[in-house]
């Protein structure tokens, strides 16, 4: 960042915004509220905007595997010092990023997170959108985006009871205001907030309130039970009238789960390769594979790989009921929610009128003689028992492919034949009843 912007806000917003009731109540509200909607821990945690880590180091602190992501190299040395409070393993579970949350994506190298939260962010930018992408980008399929916006529609309340009449009566249609740390802040709406997730992916779960009282009483920390009040809080955060009047408000949406014909393994997910990332792949466009996929694509694999792909792209653009039916990425899942991709598997289209499924598989030198294949082939195999048609299995190798042979004889395949391939010249064919269970 050329200007750290928040360099002189980092002071105020940690020492005193988090150190008033109004903070404590903030971080109980939205807490309830997100612990219901997380995964269980050692889940990924993005927290983009995350500042001093006030949100996100209780989530590090219960087990969760955090990572801070901000553009302000001031509200990272806060979060730092923090940090450096904390018993070790809690200090190993936190990770700082220095980067704007417009591109968190990229920052943190595609990996996508279980929870991507955002809180008091958005109201200090012009345009949330290129954000709010980001914010979709990073969850992972199943996993949940949480943010803490001003809200555009409860502007006039502060103004009304600091008896700034002219300002409050402006204050109606407006959709910014000076807010507490002086600078200009930026309201939005549950709807169209709801609307802009919705675009990027990710579908509106449950909205809440959060600062209502706290927000108009004047509740000096010393004389407040905290806990008591934060209980009002939390009642109001959950229903109407009182969770529309509040001064911000908590919005959870989370991206659909796996999309159809993905399956899961002990160790890897068998994801089918959806249209824009086959094209990237036949264009060899490395760049846009690798941020589709949110992990590099492995260097052994070019065009002589996927010679195929191009014919079974065009089948696919005709008939995307197909995708399934084609190539799957096999993902091995890093606990920290990193991807790596060791394989490749699928079916070469569905059966033919014979009830022949014919299948293919291929894994990444590295990640040879680790079972990674024999794991991918079963799941798709399963896979194909429950559809309608199948009858056959049939996988064709090349006959020095000793390791590919062994593997189709282990699952309880038979040579049934020799064949000329165009491209690849001579392949044994294997095939097995696809009712047989192995
Ligand atoms: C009010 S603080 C909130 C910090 C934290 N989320 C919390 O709730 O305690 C706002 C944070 O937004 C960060 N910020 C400002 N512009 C940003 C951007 N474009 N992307 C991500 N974070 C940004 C600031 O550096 C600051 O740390």
């Amino acid at each position: 960042m050329a200007e750290d912007l928040w360099a002189a806000l980092a002071g105020p917003f940690v020492e005193d915004a988090y150190r008033s009731v109004k903070g404590y109540v903030r971080t109980v509200v939205l807490h309830r509220h997100l612990q219901r909607h997380l995964p269980r821990p050692p889940a990924a945690v993005l927290d983009v905007g995350g500042g001093a880590g006030h949100q996100s180091l209780p989530l590090a602190r219960a087990g969760y595997d955090v990572t801070i992501l901000d553009p302000s190299a001031a509200m990272l040395a806060k979060a730092r010092a923090r940090i450096s409070a904390e018993p070790e393993d809690v200090q190993a579970r936190v990770r700082l990023i220095e980067a704007p949350g417009e591109r968190a994506d990229e920052a943190t190298g595609g990996r996508r997170f279980a929870a991507v939260l955002c809180h008091g962010v958005l109201m200090y930018l012009s345009d949330p959108e290129p954000v709010v992408a980001a914010l979709c980008r990073s969850a992972d399929h199943g996993g949940i985006v949480s943010v803490l916006a001003l809200n555009a529609r409860t502007l006039a309340i502060r103004p009304a009871l600091e008896r700034r009449w002219d300002d409050a009566l402006a204050a109606f249609d407006a959709t910014s205001e000076t807010g507490v740390l002086g600078t200009d802040t930026r309201g939005d709406t549950v709807e169209g907030l709801s609307v802009l997730l919705g675009r990027h992916g990710a579908e509106p779960q449950a909205w809440y309130g959060g600062w209502l009282f706290a927000d108009w009483l004047d509740l000096p920390p010393e004389t407040t039970d905290l806990a008591a009040a934060a209980r009002v809080e939390f009642e109001a955060s959950v229903r109407d009238p009182y969770r529309q009047l509040s001064r911000v408000f908590h919005l959870i949406a989370r991206r659909p789960a796996d999309p159809e014909g993905t399956l899961r393994t002990a160790r890897l997910v068998l994801a089918p390769m959806p249209l824009e990332l086959m094209r990237a792949v036949v264009a060899e466009d490395r760049s846009t594979v690798a941020r589709l996929l949110g992990a590099g694509f492995p260097d052994e694999w070019g065009a002589d790989e996927w010679f195929w792909l191009p014919r079974w792209l065009s089948e696919v653009d005709r008939d995307p009921t197909l995708l399934p039916w084609g190539p799957h990425l096999l993902l091995q899942m890093g606990q920290d929610g990193s991807r790596t991709v060791v394989g490749e598997a699928g079916f070469h289209g569905r059966p033919d009128p014979d009830g022949v499924a014919e299948f293919g598989y291929m894994t990444v030198r590295e990640h040879r003689r680790r079972g990674y294949a024999e794991e991918a082939v079963r799941a798709l195999l399963g896979w194909g028992q429950r559809q309608e048609g199948v009858r056959t299995f049939r996988a064709t190798v090349d006959p020095a492919n000793d390791a590919s042979i062994g593997l189709l004889r282990k699952l309880a395949f038979a040579q049934v034949g020799r064949r000329i391939h165009p491209e690849r010249g001579e392949e044994l064919v294997f095939e097995r009843a696809a009712s047989q269970a192995r």
